[in-house]
């Protein structure tokens, strides 16, 4: 009732799952519920998730002294489950370590420790479901009998008896998140004044193209990052440098366009127009030569990506005698509006 009550609340993270055992369906309603929200449930296959538990319940964030083992800012939370008999949540793995301690009620864990286990998911749930998934170990848990699963590791509970898990979690920052957070926390301390400068700009051979010189300015700017392969730099550098101050974007049409369709309306006459919000980059210094519009990195090659650059409108006089493979970026660019066409007397 207490759980019940908690995931009522506005302030609890909280999921109610039901699954239908006949046809393998599950239904998952996330928090607040409302009240009536059990009111005719049935007696079997449910299950009641409300994360932060410690947070709100004093008794609950008690369980935290008997992890004193660990530093304390590595444990997440304590998430309390309240399962009706067959109660689960299905089969899958989960990124952190976690602690499974058993409440009232017993529970049968399938648990799948084996090396390389196979993480393919459900496609036809909302859930983060195992597609296959193989026990390895059978354990039924008793009220007060702890499971320690660590990352990666496929499991399955399914409650015998109506019954409580305290989940104690240790969920670990990703990498991408730390690295996102450490940029942030740099750039804080870096003054409007310094910026990326190029005293040393000499007049540009292709005024489109992210040179080497652009690439190591970068790095001057960022001695932080300067380690990275030219590959992954000019990649991130294209992609920041076609959004940077983009007054808007261009409408992406629904349609996809056929190259050789395009390549028809050209010869028909039709010219293709540079979109007024759309930047133009290309490069070829990464492990491919690309071409960059707002952001976007397509494989081109550098004679190609350069000659799209340079006319801000392309047709067939531009564009005959070209390599085949020009017709599928610039259907590509047409799809995401960055080049639409317009009339013209090129036929
Ligand atoms: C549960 O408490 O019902 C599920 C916990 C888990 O498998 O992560
Ligand atoms: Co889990």
């Amino acid at each position: 009732d207490d759980l019940a009550g908690l995931a009522c609340e506005d302030f609890a993270l909280s999921r109610l799952i039901v699954h239908h055992a006949a046809s393998d369906g599950w239904q998952v309603r996330t928090g607040p519920l409302p009240e009536d929200a059990f009111d005719g449930f049935p007696e079997r296959d449910w299950t009641l998730l409300v994360q932060d538990v410690d947070r709100w319940d004093r008794d609950v964030a008690g369980l935290l002294r008997h992890f004193a083992f660990l530093p304390r800012w590595r444990i997440d939370d304590i998430m309390v489950s309240f399962a009706a008999p067959g109660g689960s949540v299905g089969a899958h793995v989960d990124q952190y370590d976690v602690f499974l301690i058993q409440g009232m009620g017993t529970r049968r864990w399938l648990v799948d420790s084996s090396d390389a286990p196979d993480l393919a998911m459900r496609d036809d749930v909302e859930l983060k479901l195992l597609r296959q998934f193989n026990a390895t170990h059978d354990w039924t848990l008793q009220p007060g009998d702890l499971l320690y699963l660590p990352p990666g590791v496929p499991h399955h509970g399914i409650a015998i008896e109506a019954g409580l898990t305290f989940s104690v979690g240790m969920r670990a920052p990703s990498r991408a998140e730390m690295l996102v957070d450490l940029a942030e926390h740099l750039a804080e301390a870096l003054p409007e004044s310094q910026r990326y400068t190029d005293p040393d700009l000499a007049p540009a051979s292709d005024p489109f193209e992210i040179d080497s010189s652009a690439l190591n300015r970068a790095r001057a700017a960022m001695p932080a990052i300067a380690p990275l392969p030219d590959a992954s730099l000019v990649r991130w550098l294209g992609g920041f440098l076609t959004r940077y101050r983009s007054a808007g974007e261009a409408a992406a049409s629904d349609e996809v366009t056929r190259p050789e369709q395009l390549k028809a309306t050209l010869h028909n006459g039709c010219r293709l127009s540079h979109h007024p919000l759309a930047r133009f980059a290309w490069s070829g210094l990464g492990d491919e030569p690309l071409l960059f519009v707002n952001g976007l990195a397509l494989p081109c090659p550098t004679t190609q990506a350069a000659l799209i650059c340079r006319h801000s409108e392309l047709g067939m006089s531009e564009l005959a005698g070209q390599p085949e493979i020009i017709w599928a970026t610039l259907a590509r660019l047409v799809d995401s509006g960055y080049l639409f066409p317009v009339e013209g007397n090129d036929a």
